[in-house]
């Protein structure tokens, strides 16, 4: 059973790895992100809720990300380990997590300087339904501005904005880079595998990498 957690800043490429480990491993992605963004997109009351949140930036509350977590992992797909795409973002939501029982195998964190990230983030294109990811330069569709599967159109986030990218990365820096100290602690007393890769290498060997070493 692998239990996998993605860390690292908005646009390392936690996304866009997540799918190719999620293949390879044959496990669920679970990301907060895309559960969000679906919660918007259905124009429930509680994506009304967390809207405003998502397009400036901020983190949704830890009571909040833990019953999602909490509910999403009593679906069977996750009987065999899950990914974690993006969760947990805080020193609360890892105690949380804690507190569920997961058993964590692996925290593989991507590490991309914040200048790359502003440029590569105003190139981001997305597949709302399933929330593929693409670039327009760095990791294109196979027909531009389609899903390659749906062939549905592409859109971009509304957080991809310059000034929006810049608050995730402060929110980033203050609020979820203590976790990698948090878990490489962690991994010198238990099973855990905890290693860092460098995303700013081409999405092929960044996978190629992460895929050696689980
Ligand atoms: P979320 O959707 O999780 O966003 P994020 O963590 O900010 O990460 P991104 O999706 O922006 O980037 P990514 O690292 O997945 O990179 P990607 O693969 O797309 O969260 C959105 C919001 O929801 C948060 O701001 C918050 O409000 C809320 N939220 C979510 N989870 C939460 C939680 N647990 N607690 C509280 N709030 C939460 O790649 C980016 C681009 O780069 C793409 O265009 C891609 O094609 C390209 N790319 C990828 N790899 C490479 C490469 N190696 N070289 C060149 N280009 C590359």
């Amino acid at each position: 059973m692998k239990n996998i957690i993605l860390l690292g800043p908005p646009g390392a490429g936690k996304g866009t790895q997540a799918d190719l480990i999620c293949e390879l491993c044959n496990i669920p992605k679970i990301s907060t992100g895309d559960m969000l963004r679906e919660a918007v997109a259905s124009g429930s009351d509680f994506g009304k809720k967390v809207s405003h949140i998502l397009d400036t930036g901020g983190l949704v509350s830890d009571e909040i990300i833990g019953s999602l977590i909490e509910d999403r992992l009593t679906k069977p797909d996750c009987a065999n380990g899950s990914l974690f795409d993006g969760v947990p973002r805080t020193l609360g939501q890892a105690s949380k997590l804690d507190e569920m029982g997961v058993n964590f195998t692996h925290v593989i964190e991507i590490s991309v300087d914040d200048e790359v990230i502003v440029n590569r983030m105003s190139g981001r294109r997305v597949h709302p339904g399933s929330g593929k990811n693409y670039h327009i330069e760095f990791n294109p569709p196979k027909v531009d501005g389609l899903d390659d599967d749906s062939g549905e159109p592409l859109i971009q986030r509304e957080d991809d904005k310059p000034e929006t990218v810049l608050k995730r990365l402060d929110v980033y820096h203050e609020q979820t880079k203590p976790l990698s100290e948090f878990y490489i602690n962690k991994s010198a007393t238990s099973n855990l595998i905890y290693f860092s890769v460098d995303g700013s290498k081409l999405v092929e060997s960044v996978f190629k990498e992460i895929s050696d070493q689980i």
